[in-house]
């Protein structure tokens, strides 16, 4: 039986949201979120592990070039450069970081499959990131 490892792959985007409740009035919602009610901008980094086995062919989890071509066309593509409050997975839901990696992993799990996907770690800026490890 062969070792198992993670991997993790890092990638990067640029993406711009507001904090804003749809259902609530712009009182309450500047009450909630404050300043982040306004549009702006975030360069986003995102970490994604996969877990398994080191195949002894080829000594690795995973094809590398494989995660990054299925990162890069399934969520950079889809989120470099995009307003996040218009993609539809986020209508009538807060485009926070949170959310975002939920729904990075949500796309990403069909791709790698639920075994092989460990963690999906989105950092907003240098000084905040939040974990998803699904479910
Ligand atoms: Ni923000």
């Amino acid at each position: 039986m062969s070792a198992r490892a993670s991997s993790t792959r890092r990638f990067s985007f640029a993406a711009g949201h507001r904090y804003w409740v749809d259902a609530w009035s712009a009182a309450e919602n500047e009450r909630v979120f404050g300043r982040l009610t306004v549009p702006h901008g975030h360069n986003y980094t995102l970490e994604v592990t996969v877990h398994g086995r080191i195949d002894e062919a080829t000594g690795m989890v995973i094809d590398l070039g494989e995660l990054k071509r299925v990162v890069g066309e399934t969520v950079v593509e889809r989120f470099d450069h995009a307003d996040l409050n218009a993609d539809p997975l986020f209508r009538g839901r807060v485009p926070t970081t949170e959310n975002l990696a939920v729904s990075i992993w949500d796309l990403l799990e069909p791709k790698l499959g639920a075994d092989r996907l460990r963690r999906v770690r989105l950092w907003e800026d240098p000084t905040l990131y939040v974990d998803y490890h699904g479910g």
